[in-house]
């Protein structure tokens, strides 16, 4: 029905930053408040779908009718995903941190001990790269990029790089990502193979809902098809 055009249809999302510990009381992370993805699982589930949120650390509450799973790092965050899957749809809005510390230190490290500690980081796994090649790939797949430049560009070449169908791409350039991280208006544009819609600058929730729409849009094109 028209009101409800995700229902029985499951989507897995992924929300909020990733916490890679350094020791017991140090971490590393990335700028992210999840309101973003947030505002999508909401969205997804009042347009009726089975909803699994993986979320990183964040301090929200849990929209109504989400299954909500928490983590901590990104090789959570994959597991999570990985266990969550099969779905009809993938949206990937969490800031995974491209880094951890190869060891983590199960004591707090000491100031006065060393002087500078010298991190060794590790690559983090690619959560959306690995779902897009793997055997539980969602028909749908969207992924997000926070630009700073050249925005389209880069969220065109991710596209196919990533190998998944739509990117969501917004600009925050900025020192702190200007108002869009965090804050509670955004201004995306969606890529796809079809080229680039743009949305209007508008509240996060509202972005939700638009995305959803498309998504509605694009899963019953597919069934007509
Ligand atoms: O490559 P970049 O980090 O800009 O890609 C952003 C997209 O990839 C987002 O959808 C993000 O959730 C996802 N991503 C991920 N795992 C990572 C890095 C990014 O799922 N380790």
């Amino acid at each position: 029905p028209a009101h409800r055009p995700l229902y029985g249809k499951h989507v897995v999302i992924t929300a909020g930053p990733t916490h890679e510990p350094i020791d017991p009381v140090r971490y590393i992370a990335n700028r992210s408040s999840g309101k973003q993805g947030f505002a999508i699982a909401e969205a997804a589930a009042a347009a009726g779908a089975r909803v699994s949120l993986i979320a990183g650390p964040v301090h929200l509450a849990t929209p109504p009718g989400v299954e909500r799973i928490d983590v901590e790092s990104a090789r959570e965050m994959a597991e999570a995903v990985d266990r969550a899957l099969p779905a009809d749809v993938g949206i990937m809005v969490a800031a995974v941190a491209d880094w951890r510390t190869k060891d983590i230190a199960s004591e707090k490290m000491k100031k006065r001990d060393t002087g500078l500690p010298a991190l060794e980081l590790a690559e983090n796994p690619d959560i959306l790269a690995g779902v897009a090649k793997g055997s539980k790939r969602p028909a749908l797949l969207i992924g997000f990029a926070a630009e700073t430049q050249d925005v389209i560009d880069n969220a065109t070449a991710k596209r196919i790089r990533k190998g998944v169908d739509w990117i969501v791409a917004n600009d925050v350039s900025g020192p702190k990502g200007e108002s869009v991280m965090g804050g509670d208006n955004n201004r995306v544009h969606i890529v796809s193979e079809n080229g680039v819609d743009s949305l209007d600058d508008m509240p996060k929730d509202a972005v939700a809902r638009a995305l959803i729409m498309r998504v509605g849009q694009a899963l019953s094109d597919g069934e007509n098809t």
